[in-house]
């Protein structure tokens, strides 16, 4: 598809939709819309829009679709696959002043929210009413609700509660052609036609563009028990996940991380936390629930199975304080590989059993090629983030023969029944890989929807396939 620039006339168009002040056009204030969280990639759009109403946003997708000029959404911009880069240039929609929280309907357990709301904040107001929404990214402090949908998200507590997936209800979706749709209806069931909801869900900015949603809420836990178990090596930790579930316990959260991650946060951050010798991995562990007896009841099932993969030592949280500090010290730690070293990071999720033959095989790739990673992640969801560290390795070496092993490290994880990505999207960065799992025949569906919703292929460019 050949597109075409923003002329001075489109221009003084977008700004008559959305008014001058909510458009930026020079480099200085683009900078900080060229980059997203992923790696150290940058491109620049032509311009940058910020609407605030659905209607401004149709009138800017009819104008750019008629004009066939790219259009890159952008949530917070804490994407670690490329989804928010801009890589085809044309007009980037920050979807930042979307940031209301509508209604929290108490009736039914529902919330209305436009998608510019961070996570976190959205989390408390509805915990103020007693209520939770549970889908928590680690970045949920900094991102948006809306990329959470684009990209469907995840977070420590998706083992127990699922993901975005299964709190949204409905969508309001402004399509490239202008119309406003909503994507389903407020119910808890829906069984009437192609679910539309779930399609927009982990499209990536490609088929439209959400400017509300509509989420199900649960009744919030009021208790819960938080461990840290330390491992000789990486496998038995991983080997002790799924039987934690088959000793009957579902966990609120279990966190996989390697020794490396931790000294990295522990260095970044100054968390204070002994990291004994012979360590190689963590599990954090957390049950909650209403009734205390039956949360210690299910540690003790955990720490039985515990025991059996020659867990060292569990350290339990024993208040508020040390809870916090032992999240602080997983939900970091993206961040402080991040400023530690030059990394790529890679999202691999295999059924859970298959967890201990994926670390296995990421660490034997990375000797055949000559890299170290550190990996950490949902590993109750059977979800590890590889993170594979610059170190030593040439810059040859890094720019060149490292896309083998990372092709090796998705063929693996493929040939274990899983998939690319559980939870970070696909985006730029992953697109290359989509072949190991999918066939001609999943890319020719994808391009026949993808045609449906976006004739003319303005949304989103260079994206997912
Ligand atoms: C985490 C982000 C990187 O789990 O997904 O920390
Ligand atoms: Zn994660």
């Amino acid at each position: 598809m050949e597109f075409n620039k923003i002329s001075p006339q489109i221009l003084d168009a977008i700004k008559a939709i959305a008014g001058d002040d909510a458009v930026l056009t020079g480099q200085e204030s683009l900078e900080k819309y060229s980059h997203d969280e992923t790696e150290d990639l940058v491109y620049y759009p032509e311009v940058v829009v910020k609407p605030q109403t659905p209607e401004q946003v149709s009138a800017l997708l009819k104008l750019c679709n008629e004009n066939t000029i790219p259009v890159t959404p952008r949530g917070a911009g804490t994407g670690l696959s490329g989804g928010a880069l801009p890589v085809k240039g044309g007009l980037l929609i920050a979807m930042e002043r979307f940031n209301r929280v509508l209604e929290i309907d108490e009736q039914n357990l529902q919330a209305t929210v436009e998608p510019g709301v961070v996570t976190e904040e959205f989390m408390n107001q509805v915990a103020a009413k007693g209520l939770l929404y549970p889908v928590d990214p680690a970045s949920k402090g900094s991102c948006f609700i809306g990329g959470n949908i684009s990209h469907g998200s995840g977070g420590p507590r998706v083992v127990k509660y699922g993901t975005i997936r299964e709190y949204v209800l409905n969508l309001q979706v402004v399509l490239p052609s202008g119309e406003i749709i909503w994507t389903g209806a407020n119910t808890l069931k829906y069984a009437s036609g192609y679910n539309l909801t779930q399609l927009i869900i982990g499209s990536e900015g490609t088929l439209g563009i959400v400017t509300k949603i509509v989420v199900k809420l649960v009744p919030a836990p009021t208790q819960d028990a938080l461990m840290l178990a330390s491992f000789p090596a990486n496998e038995l930790a991983c080997a002790a996940v799924s039987a934690i579930f088959r000793a009957g316990v579902i966990p609120s959260a279990l966190e996989f991380m390697e020794r490396r991650g931790v000294e990295w946060v522990k260095e970044h951050d100054d968390i204070a936390f002994d990291l004994q010798d012979g360590i190689e991995a963590f599990l954090l562990i957390e049950v909650d629930g209403t009734n205390q007896d039956v949360i210690f009841a299910d540690c003790e099932k955990i720490n039985a199975v515990l025991e059996e993969y020659e867990c060292r030592d569990v350290l339990f949280a024993d208040s508020s304080a040390q809870k916090e500090e032992l999240w602080r010290l997983r939900r970091t730690m993206a961040v402080s590989v991040k400023s530690n070293s030059v990394y790529k990071e890679e999202d691999t999720v295999v059924p859970r059993a298959a967890l201990p033959l994926l670390i296995k095989g990421i660490k034997e790739t990375g000797a055949k090629y000559g890299f170290e990673s550190v990996c950490y992640g949902h590993a109750g969801d059977g979800n590890l983030h590889v993170n594979i560290i610059k170190a030593h390795m040439s810059d040859e070496d890094w720019n060149n023969k490292l896309k083998s092993g990372i092709r090796e490290i998705f063929e693996l994880t493929v040939s274990l029944g899983g998939t690319l990505s559980g939870e970070h999207g696909i985006g730029l960065v992953q697109k290359e890989f989509m072949p190991i799992k999918y066939s001609d025949t999943h890319f020719a569906i994808w391009r026949g929807i993808k045609q449906v919703f976006d004739p003319k292929g303005i949304l989103n460019p260079g994206k997912i396939f």
